[in-house]
């Protein structure tokens, strides 16, 4: 496995975080780190994310950086060019996964269906995500599909909550979950970084605990 996502699989979570202003990055990832997380996927869901991506690059803090909800190749570019280690993407768009893979950029698609890990696997993937999770049908999904599929890991994302974080985090087909519960919009638009420092931390002691 690359080593990155060996990182991410020794966390056990990714937040999905959406940010307006650029400069949230940097209490944010301090707030995340201090809970004992040290990633970070910022989504291209607002115009923040490249300067934000590139704000955290060129700090001094210890966290791997992703993008998430990359929807063009065009995103991927700005993404890697400031400074992002993987993309992720909601869908499994060709175009995007065979652009990263040609370029020797780690991805991890979205997923939710066999023939869309059959993709995956037929261009060598080892992870990919499973979006949205609870509402694709959750953990026995996850297990049936993974089932037919040797070694493939998931990434579920979407309904994942600190209430069913320990059930998904105990099943060894799930390489990190990703969710944005301790990286709601309204804790970073109040600078609740406490706030989000408590829920990191709780977040990873259920991970700890359930595997
Ligand atoms: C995502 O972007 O991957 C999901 O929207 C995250 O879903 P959540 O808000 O339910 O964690």
């Amino acid at each position: 496995m690359n080593k990155i996502f060996a990182k991410i699989k020794k966390t056990g979570i990714i937040p999905v975080i959406k940010l307006d202003e650029s400069n949230d990055i940097l209490p944010l990832a301090e707030a995340l780190l201090n809970g004992g997380i040290n990633v970070a996927e910022i989504t291209f869901r607002t115009m923040a994310a490249a300067e934000a991506i590139k704000l955290l690059k060129h700090s001094n803090y210890d966290i791997l950086i992703g993008a998430g909800t990359v929807l063009t190749t065009d995103n991927v570019d700005k993404a890697v060019e400031a400074g992002a280690e993987f993309i992720v993407t909601p869908g499994f768009n060709p175009r995007i996964v065979d652009y990263c893979i040609n370029n020797g950029i780690l991805i991890a698609p979205g997923t939710s269906i066999p023939s869309e890990i059959e993709m995956a696997l037929e261009r060598g993937l080892d992870v990919v995500k499973f979006f949205p999770a609870e509402q694709s049908g959750g953990l026995p999904k996850i297990k049936a599909m993974g089932a037919a599929y040797g070694d493939i890991k998931f990434i579920p994302t979407g309904g994942i909550s600190l209430d069913n974080l320990s059930s998904y985090a105990s099943c060894e087909r799930v390489l990190a979950c990703g969710g944005t519960f301790m990286v709601k919009d309204s804790l970073i638009k109040e600078k609740k970084w406490t706030t989000i420092t408590d829920l990191s931390r709780e977040a990873i002691e259920i991970i700890n605990k359930s595997r």
